[in-house]
């Protein structure tokens, strides 16, 4: 209960863009309408996290059936990225990666880990094998 009541404080302060998936087999979970918003608008990405999971999982929302999915994860040294629009930037030392994982900017070199994603009975599965 408690947790509903979280939810909304969030959702409050504009801050619903992180949500926490359920694990289904080796896929992790999220209902395809938490991209909706109340004005008919679809927001353009949210972080999926889980207990499970050591880094949360960016998905962007491109079309109703383009989605991508990356680890937030920085190539370089390991720090988590936090989301700026569509881009996703490291604190630790600069690095920039795109909207589908790829380096922008260094010191990184190699792109982020994704993940495919599948569309399923309204929901989003983020295939984490
Ligand atoms: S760990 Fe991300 S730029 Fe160094």
């Amino acid at each position: 209960m408690s947790g509903t009541v979280f939810a909304a404080v969030l959702e409050g302060c504009g801050s619903s863009k992180v949500i926490t998936g359920t694990f289904d087999h080796s896929n992790l979970a999220v209902p395809s309408n938490v991209f909706q918003e109340n004005n008919g608008k679809f927001k353009k990405y949210v972080v999926v996290s889980h207990p499970q999971l050591k880094y949360p999982v960016c998905v962007y929302r491109f079309s109703d059936i383009e989605y991508s999915a990356l680890l937030m994860r920085c190539t370089h040294q390991g720090a988590e990225l936090q989301v700026f629009g569509d881009r996703l930037e490291c604190p630790a030392h600069g690095s920039q990666f795109s909207d589908k994982g790829q380096v922008k900017n260094g010191p990184a070199d190699t792109n982020l880990r994704t993940f495919p994603v599948t569309i399923q009975n309204n929901q989003l599965l983020i295939s984490l094998k």
